[in-house]
């Protein structure tokens, strides 16, 4: 692999701190906005960025309810709740009606199910939902789907559900009766919602039912994404009946929900009859509850999500239904997997709805909840109905506008009958006919459209223009007409075009044909019979000299190109003979840098002294024959890395210098004696320091920590930006970042856990590399690799140093940090999280501001991550007003001693740090 770092070369190095400058600039300006409206703990609304509705909501008669499958025109009254049912034909063009077999329709079943729409063809068919309350306020969106043996194949399909670019859920159906409903809280970003089912080769999709409500106030705030229901629970159901509209003003659908240990109790008197509270929470549900049938007891149950991975938010919905007497009380508190959740001491009110909530998502295998009541409460707790729902971190970005915007129009120019439906790039595939960009989340763009042989008429669109990223147009063998437009030439990275076989007249424009003659342009007009190939012919047509002179005049013009490239060339050919590249000077060095195994075998002095051994062996300590002391990693036998890679990567950390990561100073491989060389840090690692394993060193303080932190940062910061393609640690963790004698920190192991992945099985998964703890999160679910993962885990890292404590915090309970330090941080205690080791020598400010840096690390979407660079700038601010601080208080302690002169040096102290603290 071929890496360019900043400092590599002198050119390049210049060129990326220009860079860089900039890059920081825009980042800090764009960010600190960003922080300063999150408040980084605040409870951000990116997503649902409302704005008053047109129409009033609860008139929930104009909300969208298609039964997919009704034939055209078709609407019916659905007899239970009372709303209008429409057949899907306009918001669809593709798939075909059906209905469900006779042996599973039934008088109970719900009208909508008895028939569904199917799709044989093409891999994607997206429905397109316009409800008049536009974008960016929240809606509910309800697919269901029941098989029913619609095609008498009896065999359940499985596919994959998408809203707009984003992957939604799988749909999996146990049998042919199964009903499975997905639901989803989602504030679109644009006004047409774009519900896609894709066939993954397990069946063709259909779909039952699609139903969209739409909320008119902000009910479910989430930090980010949007919310996919998990459970919606009514909670002592005395009917054992779901609850929805009109019980329900939005229509959501409940559950009836009954504990072994609990009894239920309830009341005839409505809740909230008086006053409309901000859930609209239906007064069927809430007039039951459940309570522990031992009344000293807690209300405890638990939900299984088997992947700790994701995230989640909690609606619990309480309100009183005894009237109590003077002597009684009902007071209680949760816990969430033995962590205090919500609000600490809930007292509910009598007949009236209130809500708890968390107000950052939670994560755990398991959800385990706790309701208990507290000490001074006479009644037991109780729980009126919940709502869960885990977070769908929405990561692609659809097509770019201005690009949907000209397809569109295109599109209906022209009238194309193809299935052309949904996000022009996105999801799984491009509309037939375009090639897109792949940005990774970023907006996709169109780069190739090909709509040959489309029976087009007219003339050539002018909407092409708004395709700015084209590169390839293919319009040939259709019938349009009129002139070849000069707008075209405007496409700057237009590479082919080709018109043939089209009735097209005039002349072709002069920079089409410029850019053809010059090689930049594929131009191919064939086959237009009143088309001129050139532009001269509209003068002249029948002039044979200018056409010659253009020919020759273009022969001498790439004659004599081909001379100067020749010449260049050999030039080039002279110089390398003088001057020795600087891959050839690399390779020169990397013999240098080779060791034989007898020479570690003496450097080490047979392998006597183990300093550690990690996943991929054991390093021991050694001495070079000058007296450098070096730390030598010897990698285990079973390794099945090649010799090429292997010198690859030695090359490649050999190629890395920055004060910050711990130098290779060389490697050997030899048969199986595979190791790498590096120099040797007194210090050890930081995890030895911050765990206080190691007696013989004192607690780290603030400052020394604060450093460390700076160094790290800056380590990380040049492989993200001073290298080339960047390199990606994943493996951030205090256990790889050493400490020299004066405790300078250098990350090490960098580039090596990519390279020797196979073997990182001890750890995660064997996908996935990393350690528990550090893991970023969506990387972990996604597989998708990028610096920001680095970010998540140096967050990890900077909380231990503030806290001393481990990434995962075992005497409690395996709780992941991030977890600890937010239960913390939601109270505004920011006194308990600080190292105990710390205390008492400590700026607060500074500590806070750190923390908030770690958080900008710590979001679970990637792209909401701040950049190393980022936070290299934050780390740095905060070491020199340490360090100014610092100064100070040592000043300041002289200068009590002195007392004479105390007025004097504070004096004197403020004119001078203050300039001089940034
Ligand atoms: C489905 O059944 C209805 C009658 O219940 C019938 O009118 C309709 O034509 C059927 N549709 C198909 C696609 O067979
Ligand atoms: C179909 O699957 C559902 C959900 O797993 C189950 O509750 C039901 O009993 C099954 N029905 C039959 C007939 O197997
Ligand atoms: C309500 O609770 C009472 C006991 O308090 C019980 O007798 C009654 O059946 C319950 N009502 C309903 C509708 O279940
Ligand atoms: C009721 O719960 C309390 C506390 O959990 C327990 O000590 C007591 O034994 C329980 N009583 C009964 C009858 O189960
Ligand atoms: C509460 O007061 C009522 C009378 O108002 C009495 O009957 C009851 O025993 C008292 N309960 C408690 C727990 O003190
Ligand atoms: C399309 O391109 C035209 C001409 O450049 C421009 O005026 C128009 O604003 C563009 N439309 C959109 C939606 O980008
Ligand atoms: C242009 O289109 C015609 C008809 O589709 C095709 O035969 C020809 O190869 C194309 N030319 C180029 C350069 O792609």
């Amino acid at each position: 692999m071929f890496v360019e770092c900043r400092g590599t070369y002198a050119w390049s190095s210049k060129v990326c701190l220009i860079f860089l400058q900039v890059f920081a600039l825009t980042i800090s300006m764009e960010e600190s906005v960003a922080l300063a409206s999150d408040g980084v703990f605040g409870n951000s609304e990116s997503v649902i960025n409302r704005k008053p509705a047109r129409r009033k909501l609860d008139d929930i008669a104009g909300s969208i309810n298609i039964d997919c499958g009704l034939p055209e025109d078709c609407k019916y009254i659905d007899a239970e709740t009372g709303l209008q049912y429409t057949s899907d034909a306009s918001f669809i063009r593709s798939g075909i009606n059906k209905n469900i077999s006779s042996k599973f329709s039934s008088t109970t079943l719900h009208k909508s199910l008895t028939n569904v729409r199917s799709f044989p063809q093409g891999k994607r068919n997206c429905y397109t939902l316009r409800p008049p309350e536009g974008h960016g306020t929240m809606y509910l969106i309800r697919a269901s789907f029941m098989y029913g043996n619609y095609d008498e194949l009896n065999q359940v399909p499985q596919f994959d559900l998408y809203i707009g670019v984003n992957m939604w859920d799988s749909v999996k159906l146990d049998n042919a009766s199964h009903l499975v409903m997905k639901e989803i809280l989602h504030a679109p970003s644009d006004d047409d919602i774009y519900v896609c089912l894709v066939n993954i080769g397990y069946g063709e999709p259909f779909i039952s039912s699609l139903e969209v409500r739409h909320f008119h106030d902000s009910s479910y705030k989430t930090e980010s994404g949007s919310l996919a229901l998990y459970r919606r629970l009514d909670a002592g159901s005395t009917t054992n009946e779901i609850v929805r509209f009109k019980d329900d003003a939005y229509d959501r659908i409940w559950f009836p929900y009954n504990l072994p240990d609990c009894e239920s109790l309830n009341t005839t008197v409505p809740i909230d009859s008086h006053a409309e509270t901000e859930y609209k929470l239906p007064s069927k549900v809430m007039t039951t509850a459940i309570r522990p049938m031992n009344s000293s007891a807690s209300l405890d149950f638990d939900f299984d999500i088997g992947d700790s991975t994701l995230e989640f938010y909690v609606y619990m919905h309480f309100a009183e239904l005894e009237g109590l007497q003077e002597n009684q009380t009902r007071n209680f508190s949760i816990t969430l997997n033995g962590n205090p959740w919500g609000e600490a001491n809930i007292v509910p009110k009598y007949l009236h709805s209130r809500t708890v909530n968390n107000k950052q998502p939670v994560r755990g295998s398991k959800l385990k909840f706790s309701i208990y009541k507290t000490l001074n409460s006479s009644l037991p707790p109780i729980l009126n109905a919940m709502e869960i729902y885990m977070v769908k971190g929405l990561l692609q970005a659809p097509t770019c506008q201005e690009d949907v915007n000209g397809i569109s129009r295109i599109k209906s120019f022209y009238l194309v009958e193809k299935n052309w439906q949904g996000d022009p790039c996105a999801p799984v595939q491009p509309w037939d006919g375009l090639t897109c960009s792949n940005n990774g989340y970023e907006s996709p763009r169109i780069i190739s459209l090909k709509l040959s042989s489309s029976g087009l008429r007219g003339t050539i669109s002018p909407s092409l223009l708004n395709l700015t990223a084209l590169q390839f147009l293919d319009l040939s063998n259709n019938s349009l007409t009129g002139e070849l437009p000069e707008f075209l030439s405007r496409l700057s990275f237009l590479t082919a075009l080709n018109v043939t076989g089209n009735k097209l007249s005039g002349s072709v424009p002069p920079d089409l044909i410029a850019r053809s003659e010059k090689g930049s342009l594929s131009l191919s007009v064939a086959n237009n019979p009143d088309l001129c190939p050139s532009a001269q012919c509209k003068e002249n047509k029948n002039s044979v000299g200018p056409i010659v002179a253009a020919v020759v005049s273009s022969l001498v013009i790439i004659f004599l190109a081909l001379v100067i490239i020749w010449s260049l060339k050999r030039r080039k050919k002279a110089t390398k003979s003088l001057v020795r590249s600087p891959e050839e000077t690399w390779s020169l060095k990397m013999e240098n840098q080779r060791f034989r195994y007898l020479e570690i075998v003496s450097i080490t002095n047979d392998f006597q002294t183990v300093l550690g051994t990690g996943g991929f062996g054991t390093v021991y300590h050694g001495c070079m024959l000058n007296g450098t002391q070096v730390a030598i990693k010897m990698l285990s036998q079973s390794s099945k890395q090649g010799m090429k890679e292997f010198r690859n990567e030695a090359r490649l950390l050999m190629r890395v210098h920055h004060r910050n990561l711990a130098s290779l100073v060389g490697y050997c491989h030899e048969g199986t004696n595979m190791g790498l060389i590096y120099e040797y840090m007194a210090g050890g690692n930081l995890q030895n320091y911050l765990s206080g394993a190691d007696i013989s060193t004192s607690p780290l303080s603030w400052i020394e920590r604060l450093q460390i932190a700076v160094d790290a940062a800056q380590g990380l910061e040049y492989m993200h930006c001073g290298c080339k393609p960047p390199i990606i640690h994943r493996d951030v963790k205090t256990a790889n970042i050493l400490l020299s004698e004066k405790l300078q920190a250098k990350i090490a192991d960098f580039g090596f856990s990519r390279f020797f992945s196979i073997e990182s099985e001890t750890h995660a998964t064997t996908a996935v590399v990393g350690t528990i703890g550090y893991i970023d999160p969506e990387y972990y679910i996604s597989n998708r690799l990028t610096e920001k993962s680095d970010v998540y885990s140096f967050g990890i890292v900077l909380l231990e140093l503030i806290t001393g404590k481990p990434a995962i915090i075992k005497d409690e309970d395996n709780i992941h940090i991030v977890q600890w330090v937010r239960s913390f941080v939601e109270r505004g205690d920011i006194g308990s999280i600080v190292d105990p080791r710390l205390q008492g020598n400590l700026n607060t400010n500074s500590v806070w501001r750190v923390l908030e840096t770690a958080m900008a690390c710590l979001p679970p979407i990637s792209i909401q991550r701040v950049t190393m660079s980022h936070v290299v700038m934050q780390l740095k601010e905060c070491l020199e007003e340490e360090k100014a601080h610092d100064q100070t208080r040592r000043m300041e302690e002289q200068a009590t001693k002195s007392s004479n002169l105390i007025d004097l040096y504070s004096l004197d102290l403020e004119l001078e740090m203050g300039p001089e603290a940034r």
